[in-house]
């Protein structure tokens, strides 16, 4: 099967390598908008365009599935493509995104129903995560909190700067039991975040839980295509490359990696 991964820059490429990593038997094809990125404070409408233009091009390269890595674009776009525009170009094809997975790990975990979303504040403001949360559990209650810094910190070795800035994101969700980290970049940020807030919170990771489930729909959909009878390729795609891109590709992957440059 020919996988498409679509980010709107290059933090996708976290979890593509954890998704590649259980399932080495497929082939990849990552596409990240990086001429366009971030896609974090756009409009809603303007996601469901860029996104609308990625997914388009994948399909068109041959790719049976396409999991949308971005959280904002899967809180803004996804519902949309799934219902309106996949049943009308590609019936037999699937989109997933990185929500409803995160969702339900979180669900699972809570004992307080006291949910954290740490997120881009297009996907805070979607609400997209508040409502899957409350489908599997009405009874969960959602504290959100919006982060843009976070993204450019992990993308330009700010690190050393992330525990005063996380302690500002952190405040709001300072009584659940359960925090998801909603964004393509923050599982760079895990290990800081789980220390920050204690043992006592459960803190979901993308990265951790959508290989799993990924795999597990895979095999309850054997007709979307098999294991890759070709050695598994992995091609990367950029919508813009730069020294700056290159390098942070190199950075979120954990080694070099070859960027090609493609128009959409
Ligand atoms: N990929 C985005 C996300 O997961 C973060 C970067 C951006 O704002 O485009 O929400």
């Amino acid at each position: 099967m020919k996988i498409g991964l679509f980010d709107s820059g290059l933090g996708g490429l976290l979890i593509t390598q954890a998704i590649s990593a259980r399932l080495p038997e497929h082939e990849y094809l990552y596409l990240g908008d990086t001429a366009r990125v971030p896609y974090g404070n756009r409009s809603q409408a303007t996601v469901l365009e860029f996104t609308t233009e990625a997914v388009t091009y994948l399909f068109g390269q041959g790719c049976d599935l396409i999991i949308i890595a971005c959280n904002t674009a899967s809180a803004e776009a996804l519902r949309s493509l799934q219902q309106r525009w996949l049943p009308k170009h590609y019936p037999d094809r699937r989109i997933l995104g990185v929500l409803v997975p995160a969702a339900e790990a979180a669900a699972a975990a809570t004992k307080s129903k006291k949910v954290g979303v740490l997120a881009t504040r297009g996907t805070v403001t979607s609400g997209t995560f508040d409502r899957e949360l409350k489908v599997l559990d009405p009874a969960i209650e959602v504290v959100s909190s919006a982060a843009p810094l976070l993204v450019p910190l992990v993308e330009y070795d700010g690190l050393e700067w992330a525990e005063p800035i996380l302690e500002r994101y952190l405040a709001p969700l300072h009584d659940v039991d359960t925090l998801i980290l909603g964004c393509t970049h923050y599982p760079y940020l895990k290990a800081v975040i789980r220390d920050m807030v204690g043992k006592d919170v459960e803190v979901i990771s993308q990265d951790e839980v959508v290989p799993d489930k990924l795999a597990d729909y895979i095999s309850r959909h054997p007709e979307l295509g098999g294991p890759s009878t070709q050695p598994a390729q992995r091609r990367y795609l950029v919508t813009d490359q730069t020294d700056d891109a290159v390098r942070i590709a190199r950075e979120l992957a954990g080694q070099p990696i070859a960027l090609e440059l493609v128009t959409l």
